[in-house]
């Protein structure tokens, strides 16, 4: 938005205008041609996105400071920027409310010349509470006004691995399907609420994942409106004890209900779980049942550690799941996570990119 003062004689005049950032004017508009197969990336920011793959991504969830660098970029590519939505539920219950923030982020969306809305809210919602209905009221009046006001534009909503009320986000998923353009499926974090043992576990076993998905598909969700998120993180488990057959008990952390949760480990990047395993104990082991990479490492102070993520040969028997059930597309959380910055880590970089698409 650029502000111009003028002064004519004692009066002030404000004139605002959004100016076009980008080189070209034809860069502001927003992309109008919808593409069969989505490959929706989130950015938390800086600069990485300019080693993308961008052959094949099709939607970016701006969820970093806003770049107009990257909507210009995007836009020459044929790609969207999209907003990031989130609001506290309980104050869209009230419908002025729900309007007035509607509202801003049309207009959010239109100075910023970007093409829609991701919602991500990941509250906890009570089945049939005020706030299930204005949830769901939320998302059927956002992309309503979108649509409207930003033609082509698109508005996607975040949901958990499945349908069944994980931490407690029991939202009305069929109408909300119906009243956007795409749902993102976020499988992972999928030991969020442990109920059996109280060990590491991998952040999304193939066998829990898909079952998500079934449960999406039995609920008549169009499957052209789920797009796949893959985590490209994993998480770091400190062992309180590692047994001879290499299972690591963990810290009592509880969530939402449950006894145990991922809580009790930390959030790595690609990047740095493909650094650590080089100086691991064991090197990259594979479970069977959950299908997933694992190590055990042992940190400075002695204590061993176990790693749990996901790398193409996991993501590859995920992904297949999106051929065969004929999904919207795939994508992952987030864009940012891979060793962009290393010649030696370039291949590993490639791999999981094209992981998303040919498996
Ligand atoms: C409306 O939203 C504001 C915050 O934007 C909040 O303070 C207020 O309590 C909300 N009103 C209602 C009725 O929920
Ligand atoms: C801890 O690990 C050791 C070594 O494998 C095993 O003998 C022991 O039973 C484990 N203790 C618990 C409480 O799991
Ligand atoms: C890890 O080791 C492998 C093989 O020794 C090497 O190719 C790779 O570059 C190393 N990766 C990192 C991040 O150090
Ligand atoms: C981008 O992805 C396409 C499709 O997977 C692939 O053919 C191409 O080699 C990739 N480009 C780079 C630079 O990795």
């Amino acid at each position: 938005m650029l502000t111009i003062f003028i002064l004519i004689s004692t009066t002030v005049l404000v004139v605002t205008a959004d100016i076009c950032p980008c080189e070209s004017q034809d860069l502001c508009q927003p992309i109008q041609q919808e593409r069969d197969f989505e490959v929706f990336v989130f950015d938390v920011g800086r600069k990485a996105w300019r080693s993308y793959n961008w052959s094949i991504v099709t939607t970016v969830a701006a969820f970093g400071k806003y770049d107009s660098e990257l909507m210009c970029y995007a836009h020459s590519k044929g790609a969207r920027v999209v907003l990031k939505g989130d609001v506290f539920v309980p104050y869209i219950v009230d419908p002025g409310n729900r309007t007035a923030w509607i509202t801003e982020k049309v207009n959010l969306a239109k100075t910023q010349f970007l093409d829609g809305i991701n919602i991500d809210i990941e509250h906890a919602v009570e089945a049939g509470s005020p706030e299930y209905h204005a949830l769901t009221a939320l998302v059927k009046e956002s992309t309503e006004a979108f649509h409207r006001e930003i033609p082509g534009s698109q508005v996607s909503f975040d949901v958990a691995w499945s349908p069944s009320c994980i931490d407690k986000r029991c939202y009305d998923y069929v109408t909300i399907a119906e009243s956007c353009d795409l749902l993102f499926v976020m499988s992972y974090d999928e030991q969020s609420q442990i109920l059996g043992d109280c060990i590491a576990m991998a952040n999304a076993p193939v066998s829990q994942t898909l079952k998500g998905y079934y449960q999406y598909l039995d609920l008549k969700i169009d499957p052209k409106k789920l797009v796949m998120g893959v985590p490209w993180y994993g998480y770091d488990y400190l062992c309180l004890n590692l047994s001879q057959d290499g299972v690591c008990s963990i810290e009592k952390v509880p969530f939402r209900g449950a006894p145990c949760s991922d809580a009790a480990g930390k959030q790595k990047t690609y990047s740095w779980i493909m650094k650590q395993i080089n100086s691991s104990m064991t090197g990259r082991l594979w479970d069977q049942r959950q299908q997933a990479p694992y190590f055990n490492y042992e940190d400075q102070k002695g204590q061993i550690h176990q790693v749990w993520y996901d790398d193409p040969d996991s993501i590859c028997l995920k992904a297949s799941l999106v051929k065969t059930k004929g999904l919207r597309g795939i994508g992952m959380w987030n864009g940012n996570l891979l060793n962009y910055i290393d010649e030696g880590a370039r291949q590993q970089t490639t791999m999981m990119w094209n992981a998303l698409v040919h498996c």
